[in-house]
């Protein structure tokens, strides 16, 4: 009888336990290693769901061929499960009670020898992506993606049951503004014109709910051409979620339930009320719009302490309506020069201009770089202030705020790293809320929105908005909500403009011209004039959601194909030159820059 054809699998490897002895089974995997005892031969098999030892007597014709077997050949054996001899038992591995004595045996398919071990965590991430169809032969990314699979199901069952219909929507389509850069296709019919490949479905869900359909979702696709981070990809998947005639408390709720039961069924955790918090509240905090809320250090307020010094960085900070705000490090009191250095230089590589640091010294003197400028009794007063004790270092930064807030959020979180502040076994989730609706852009001097343009402000503030009102647009809050998880957004979205006047209003406020939103939205304006109904939702970042699950903080653990922080596939070696008659044909032609882009990467490659 031959395997495959005629003699079928009965079993995962790693799906075999102690309640199977006695079983006779067949199974189909990879060696993952093999040891030849002469007389026996013991392999580990593996498969998707994890690995079982063999034993194979060469000796018996039977399982003769066993000898040839190396590492990663394609075998399929039958065997018979019994109980490892005591002393042999490994409890680290689900199938570690058990064995599979072999009775036959055959090589499927030969392998050569892997550029490295499958399950060796010490191999550099390039050669790993390069071969990344053996990576993901190992159990940390058949985990992942196991995960990943078992997430996107528990998603569809939920919503379905919650009477969401799950929606397709193309991917070759028109630009959909979310702040990044668009990847364009050209278009081979129509020269000369380009689809962009969507940034969200946000446009398309919003007309599915014009069209009636009420509650919408779908595990999309995105595309981004933006500056890539450990937690962004230039493609990567939503939870796309858009509903009818609900306001900003529908949708946290059904978001909140879905959350709880993904968490309990995958972790089997209980997740508590998720508190909320404005952005206003999350910056002054934390600095920052996604805090990680795991560890107590927090922002404060040294303005009125240090009001009328004689130091410069303070009262310039002040005058220019700036702010003085620093944290206090538990136990940073032993900090040496070199490590207030570092710190400093973090500050700086997020947008502040300095740093400032105090620390107590064993006589109860403050020491800073800025002692001179203070009595120090006053020094005494901000140190209180920024609420350090004895054995404890204040940080302080004064500078416009934004460049404040972030420089503070990066000393605050790096401090949480290093000095292990952060309790790891934790999931604190947040609401962070009432986003202001627009941003000024000095580079471009307009205004931007913070989240996109169909976000809805506040009902009070609609009359500030239809007429033009410049001097309150940086009041204005948004109904938009983000869902923050250890530090990261895991989702947003908000309630959306739904009045085709506003949502005019809108365009124009952003300076868009009557022509160029006739041209990138009329048709959306259009739909919105045939009976819209109060709309908004959501959207949920899958693969971040599934790195906050597995515990890793690499997006590329959780995506079967990633890209690198360049954006290329080391695997395909993708962006690729394409044929130039290929680019005649959809009416492109290369830069000299491109060109000289190319010659120079191939001399770099020979
Ligand atoms: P937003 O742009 O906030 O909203 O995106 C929603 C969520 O998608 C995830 N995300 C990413 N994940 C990986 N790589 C990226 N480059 C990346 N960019 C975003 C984040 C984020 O919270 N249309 C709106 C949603 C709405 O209003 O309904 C939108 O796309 O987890």
């Amino acid at each position: 009888m031959k395997f495959v054809r005629e003699l079928k699998r009965t079993d995962y490897c790693g799906k075999l336990t102690s309640q199977h002895i006695g079983k006779k089974v067949v199974l189909m995997g990879w060696v993952n290693t093999r040891r030849d005892h002469g007389s026996l031969i013991f392999i580990d098999l593996r498969d998707r769901e994890g690995i079982v030892q063999v034993v194979l007597d060469p000796a018996q014709t039977e399982t003769s061929s066993s000898k040839e077997f190396r590492n990663e050949f394609v075998v399929a054996l039958e065997g018979v499960v019994r109980a490892r001899p005591e002393g042999m038992k490994n409890s680290k591995i689900n199938t570690g009670e058990i064995e599979i004595e072999a009775t036959r045996c055959e090589i499927l398919n030969q392998a050569a020898t892997p550029p490295f071990q499958i399950d060796d965590e010490n191999v550099n991430e390039t050669l790993r992506l390069k071969h990344r169809y053996l990576d993901l032969r190992s159990p940390r990314l058949q985990k992942n993606l196991i995960t990943r699979h078992k997430v996107a199901q528990l998603v569809r069952q939920f919503l379905s049951e919650n009477g969401f219909l799950e929606v397709e929507t193309p991917i070759l389509y028109k630009s959909t503004p979310e702040g990044a850069r668009d990847y364009l296709v050209p278009s081979r019919v129509n020269p000369g014109t380009f689809y962009a490949l969507p940034q969200s479905p946000q446009i398309l869900k919003q007309l599915l709910m014009v069209s009636g359909y009420d509650r919408y979702f779908q595990i999309a696709r995105c595309f981004r051409d933006e500056d890539l981070r450990a937690d962004r990809q230039p493609e990567f998947s939503q939870i796309d979620i858009e509903m009818s005639f609900i306001d900003v408390e529908d949708i946290i709720d059904i978001n909140e339930k879905m959350l709880r039961m993904i968490w309990k069924e995958i972790k089997n955790q209980d997740v508590a009320v998720i508190p909320r918090i404005t952005f206003q509240e999350a910056m002054d905090r934390y600095g920052s719009d996604k805090p990680d809320t795991r560890f107590k250090v927090e922002i404060q307020d040294v303005a009125a302490a240090v009001a009328g010094s004689d130091f410069k960085v303070f009262s310039d900070a002040l005058s220019r309506g700036g702010i003085v705000r620093g944290i206090a490090v538990p136990g940073g009191g032993t900090f040496s020069r070199g490590q207030f250095d570092k710190l400093t230089d973090i500050a700086k590589k997020n947008g502040a201009k300095g740093m400032i640091w105090m620390k107590q010294e064993a006589d109860g003197t403050i020491a800073s770089p800025i002692a001179k400028f203070f009595t120090p009794e006053k020094l005494k007063e901000i140190f209180e202030k920024l609420g350090c004790s004895k054995n404890d270092c204040g940080l302080i930064v004064a500078d416009d705020y934004d460049p404040a807030c972030s420089a503070l959020s990066a000393l605050r979180i790096h401090i949480g790293r290093e000095l292990n502040l952060i309790d790891h076994t934790k999931y604190n989730f947040l609401w962070v809320v009432d986003f202001p609706l627009l941003e000024y852009s000095p580079d471009d001097k307009r205004w931007v929105a913070r989240h996109h343009p169909f976000t809805s402000p506040k009902d009070e503030s609609f009359d500030d908005l239809m007429n033009n009102n410049e001097k309150a647009y940086g009041k204005i809050l948004a109904k938009a909500y983000d869902l923050v998880c250890n530090g990261y957004e895991m989702g947003g979205g908000s309630i959306r403009i739904y009045r085709n006047e506003i949502q005019q209003a809108m365009f124009r406020l952003l300076g868009m011209t009557v022509e160029e939103t006739e041209n990138k939205f009329g048709f959306f304006l259009d739909a919105l004039k045939y009976g819209t109904p109060p709309h908004g939702g959501i959207a949920w970042g899958l693969d971040r959601l599934v790195m906050l699950l597995m515990e890793t903080d690499a997006i590329r653990e959780v995506i079967a194909f990633p890209k690198t922080a360049k954006a290329t596939c080391l695997m395909s070696d993708c962006p690729s030159e394409v044929n130039r008659d290929q680019l005649v044909e959809v009416g492109v032609r290369l830069t000299a820059q491109a060109e000289k882009h190319i010659e120079d990467s191939k001399k770099n490659s020979n």
